[in-house]
């Protein structure tokens, strides 16, 4: 670590707690920051890693209304949900608490009043669509309409999807809620906004000259942004859901979300340290010492947030330090596609342990192997089970797995030792002589997944050692010789629990206790005494398992099914094509009749056989509709339209006189069509 600094606050970005958390979350976010702090702990240094859930803002209240209880029900429950999902995966934060918490509502609401008696903040009033029904102002995503630039129906009013317009809620042509339908009218409204326009002059030097490692994604988004020039932004909100703003005059107004939540990173810190004052201290060191170093780990729609605007929030306040870093990730998608939420396009955390008890690490690996660094990167199943296999079975497990089962075997379990090195052996040392000084350059640099690989490679160097020395046939001549390699193998054992502890904890701690390992620290990697001749082992246990097709297939299936039902979702109309003319429908003789009697045809599944009064002395008519009526009594009494000027037809040796008019849906189930009010039997259609 930079010698300037003596300590380092490593944050994630708070989930929103209106849903459990996905892969891409973790890809992005968690598992990098937990790499990282990890790694750092491992060293010794001073870190504390601080997360949390975010827990205002305007879709919990959607959520809750939806669900029909309060927005604290949805946050208490999904807050649980994603704290317990974090802890299973080995997201080992200091503190993870919520933004619902006294702590966090006192110290968000100082922070606003600090900038605010500073004249920190400009109001202005402005007019901004109220809903009327829903007695509310309406957030810019729940106005809908039609976009002023490319006409597009659907609109949203902070943007069109459909040509990508940038757009303001006013200027949407036909408006309308998507809360109530209603038509919003506009109403004045008085707000807090920071003037980002005021300190775009000091953001630029910051960002642009004083931060130039920043990855490239992070680099290129802030400066696209201060060379568009920073406005003005609002901070306060109408809305109930949410933290006061601590000014008279302010009834009805809360902290926007976004103001709100980075302000829990320092909540959560202070609720850190004063829950454990002799472990953490005091918890402005954390914030204020500039021989602290921040780092925010986030995912890419959040650059904006942590490069400018909370920045600019910290210095108005004036007494934090600014971020050092801002490793942000590019997005993860799934087998291809963008992962939804709202469409169930995802690998849900909770769900994953359920059909992979115990396989965290797995998941950990391939998140971390196919990280979106540097671009949008891709899960697949497939390379799920082929990373499992071919990896972290076959190279990483086998070696460990080998080194601890020769041990037992030949030398009773305890560590052999070690008579003289043979050139092989030497050449095999150096090759993993330097991979503490590559591990740390890359971890520092936030490049985890070349990181991950330099460990793996590791393990390789293991492997190939053992499968060239074959110390299983020498055992039968050369014992002397036999104990020399495995004392090797199992020095490189060790030193793998160390190099892979950041990224897979659960099976290096396991590893760690099959070796008896009795210390444990980053120093002594590249080293080959971290284990003592005649150390007792502990039991030898397989470190990883091979992943069978027949669990990724369902996996497969999940997703097929899940999209199939996307689509019937999405379902468009065909375009209607072909034409026809007023005498074509004219040949069409189509009456209403009412349904007197509706059942099965005997050893048909398809058919129903109707008797129906059709005011001219009543008639029967099968229809091929009985998949979709289980019960063909609910047919009785209704009303139908039907085509009475068809030619007898015979099926199953019953005559059919016509035919009964159905809708069909998309999922291939048919609905019988009605007339909307009461109608004399045999009435024509037209
Ligand atoms: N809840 C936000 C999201 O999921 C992230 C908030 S990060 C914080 O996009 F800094 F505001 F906490
Ligand atoms: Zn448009």
């Amino acid at each position: 670590m930079d010698k300037k600094f003596k300590r380092t606050t490593v944050t994630s970005a708070l989930p929103y707690a209106n849903g459990p958390v996905h892969i891409g979350h973790l890809a992005g976010v968690y598992v990098p920051a937990d790499i990282y702090v990890r790694y750092l702990r491992l060293k010794g240094e001073d870190v504390v890693f601080i997360g949390g859930s975010d827990e205002h803002g305007v879709p919990v209240t959607i959520r809750a209304k939806k669900e029909g209880c309060t927005p604290q029900d949805v946050v208490d429950r999904y807050h649980k949900i994603i704290k317990d999902s974090f802890q299973e995966f080995g997201i080992s934060f200091d503190v993870y608490s919520r933004t619902t918490s006294q702590t966090h509502h006192k110290i968000a609401s100082d922070f606003f009043r600090t900038i605010y008696d500073k004249n920190g903040f400009i109001e202005k009033t402005s007019d901004q669509y109220y809903d009327e029904e829903a007695k509310t102002f309406l957030a810019d995503r729940y106005i809908v309409g039609e976009c002023p630039r490319c006409h597009a129906q659907g609109a949203y009013g902070d943007q069109c999807e459909k040509c990508g317009s940038a757009l303001s809620p006013e200027e949407l042509i036909n408006p309308v809620s998507k809360l109530s339908g209603a038509k919003p009218v506009l109403r004045s409204t008085k707000h807090w906004y920071l003037p980002l326009d005021k300190h775009e002059e000091w953001l630029r030097k910051w960002i642009l000259e004083d931060h130039k490692e920043w990855r490239t994604n992070v680099y290129g988004q802030c400066k696209s942004w201060l060379d568009t020039g920073l406005q003005p932004r609002a901070v306060s909100r109408d809305l109930e859901w949410g933290i006061p703003v601590p000014v008279e005059g302010a009834e009805g107004k809360v902290l926007y979300v976004w103001f709100d939540a980075p302000i829990g990173y320092i909540s959560n810190t202070k609720e850190m340290c004063e829950n454990n004052p002799e472990k953490y201290g005091d918890w402005e060191k954390w914030w204020k010492d500039p021989e602290t170093r921040l780092i925010h780990f986030i995912g890419k729609d959040n650059i904006v947030f942590h490069c400018i605007v909370f920045p600019a929030m910290l210095k108005a306040e004036g007494s934090f330090i600014l971020p050092d870093n801002v490793p942000s990730n590019e997005f993860l998608n799934l087998e291809g596609d963008k992962i939804s939420t709202s469409r169930n396009w995802a690998v849900w955390l909770n769900e994953y342990l359920v059909d992979f008890p115990g396989k965290q690490d797995t998941l950990r690996y391939v998140l971390t192997a196919n990280a979106p660094e540097t671009k949008d990167n891709d899960f697949t199943w497939k390379d799920f089970q082929t990373r499992n296999n071919s990896e972290l079975v076959a190279i990483y497990g086998n070696f460990v797995n080998r080194a601890l089962v020769l041990t037992q075997k030949y030398f009773d379990g305890k560590v052999p030792s070690l008579s003289q090195l043979a050139d092989y052996d030497q050449e095999t040392l150096k090759e993993f002589a330097d991979v503490k000084a590559k591990l740390e350059n890359l971890l520092d640099n936030f490049k985890f997944r070349d990181a991950q690989k330099e460990a793996m490679n590791l393990a390789r160097i293991g492997n190939k050692y053992l499968a060239e020395t074959e110390p299983w046939k020498l055992a039968k001549t050369d014992m002397e010789r036999t104990a020399s390699i495995l004392h090797i193998g199992l020095q490189i054992a060790a030193n793998l629990a160390i190099a892979f502890e950041p990224f897979l904890p659960f099976s290096s701690e396991k590893l760690r206790k099959m070796l008896n390992m009795q210390t444990f620290d980053w120093n002594q990697l590249g080293k080959i005494d971290l284990l003592k001749t005649g150390a007792e082992l502990g039991k030898a246990e397989l470190l990883f398992d091979k992943i069978e097709d027949d669990a990724i297939d369902a996996q497969m299936q999940r997703l097929a099914n899940i999209k199939k039902e996307n689509e019937k979702n999405n379902w468009q109309p065909e375009p209607v094509n072909g034409q026809s003319t007023i005498d074509d429908f004219a040949k069409l003789d189509i009456r209403v009749g009412t349904v007197l009697e509706c059942q099965k045809v005997k050893k048909s599944d398809k058919l129903l056989q109707f008797k129906i009064e059709d005011g001219m002395g009543g008639r029967t008519i099968l229809s091929g509709i009985a998949k979709s009526y289980p019960d063909p009594n609910e047919l009785v009494g209704k009303q139908i339209c039907f085509v009475a000027n068809f030619p007898v037809r015979k099926m199953m040796g019953i005559d059919s006189q016509g035919m009964i008019l159905s809708a069909v849906n998309s999922d291939g189930n048919l609905v019988v069509v009605s007339p909307s009010k009461k109608t004399a039997n045999g009435v024509q259609v037209g």
